[in-house]
């Protein structure tokens, strides 16, 4: 990867960010499992933790993947619609092709702790008021989905 200062590494990480979670909160099927966090919180999370995952700054002050996400079902199908709307944030803001694959191999990392394999009943709340986040793909989408591959 080409050598980035700390500054261009933030800016270019938070527009992608930025971007993303615009179209995630838009979004209106995707939205849904973000009903329980506010749009600036969850863009500043991501950008810091990426930050620092790509050997920047150490800024970032919340939980791992594996911790940040065991209420929320994840299968292949929302893995891949998210990767799609990502890809389409990095598109829309020019985000540099080194940052873009690298990204994806750091989201790659950390899959394993994220998806689930099974049902709804994989999942698990951080604490006591935590709402289990359960949104299977509708049908339509994931034609949408089988097309464009
Ligand atoms: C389809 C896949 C994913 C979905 C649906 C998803 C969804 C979410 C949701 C709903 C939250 C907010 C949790 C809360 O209420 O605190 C969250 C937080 C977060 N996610 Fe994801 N996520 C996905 C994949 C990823 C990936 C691939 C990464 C990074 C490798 C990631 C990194 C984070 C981080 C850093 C936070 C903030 C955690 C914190 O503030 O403690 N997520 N995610």
């Amino acid at each position: 990867m080409k050598k980035y200062t700390d500054e261009e590494l933030y800016k270019y990480i938070f527009e992608a960010s930025e971007e993303f979670y615009e179209l995630a909160y838009k979004d209106e099927y995707f939205k849904k499992f973000f009903r329980n966090i506010e749009q600036d919180i969850i863009t500043t999370q991501q950008t810091d933790f990426m930050v620092q995952n790509f050997g920047g700054p150490k800024m970032y002050c919340g939980r791992m993947p594996k911790d940040a996400h065991p209420q929320v079902w994840v299968d292949e199908n929302i893995w891949q619609y998210r990767e799609d709307l990502l890809k389409i944030a990095f598109e829309n803001v020019n985000t540099p092709e080194d940052i873009q694959e690298k990204w994806l191999k750091i989201d790659a990392a950390f899959k394993h702790v994220i998806i689930n394999h099974g049902g709804p009943s994989e999942c698990t709340p951080r604490d006591k008021i935590d709402e289990i986040i359960y949104e299977p793909m509708p049908e339509y989408l994931k034609a949408k989905l089988k097309k464009a591959a």
